[in-house]
């Protein structure tokens, strides 16, 4: 496994933050390697999610751990329900330094692929849905900035 670098907005790459990932066509040693490598990554920088198009691959697929040991890899996702909402406090690996609250979904239910190309379905809540709707949201281009009522700077003590 290796660390891929995280594109930052600001950074030159930011553009690709906002392009619309395209579906994976097969689920090969190329994608199971990249997934590996994003797990790899999201743990260095203490995340508790991150999507392909972070790491440059526009393709629709994240990696998500809301608890340590919980992980869950995602691709070709798609939330097949919603319901319910609660302020979620966020953050983003690509836009580090900064938190805020988004209004998210109580519950999803969300299917897709799993690390060996299977079909998969969960229910989450709370923490677990709002992670999985962070990360959905990167495959469309969307920043949680963009949906936060509002943005904060964080002390400098807490960025690390
Ligand atoms: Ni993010």
């Amino acid at each position: 496994m290796a660390l891929r670098t995280i594109i930052q907005r600001g950074e030159e790459r930011e553009d690709w933050l906002r392009k619309r990932s395209r579906p994976v066509d097969k689920v090969d040693d190329r994608i199971k390697t990249i997934m590996d490598d994003m797990v790899e990554t999201m743990r260095e920088a203490k995340g508790a999610g991150l999507a392909a198009p972070q790491v440059g691959i526009l393709r629709r697929m994240f990696v998500a751990e809301p608890e340590p040991g919980k992980l869950y890899y995602f691709i070709n996702p798609e939330i097949i329900s919603s319901e319910g909402a609660r302020d979620s406090e966020e953050g983003c690996l690509s836009v580090p330094g900064y938190g805020g609250v988004v209004e998210r979904p109580e519950r999803i239910t969300i299917k897709g692929l799993d690390r060996e190309g299977k079909e998969q379905e969960y229910t989450f809540e709370g923490f677990y849905a709002s992670v999985m709707c962070h990360e959905y949201d990167h495959l469309d281009g969307i920043l949680y900035t963009d949906k936060a009522k509002a943005v904060q700077e964080l002390d400098s003590d807490e960025e690390e």
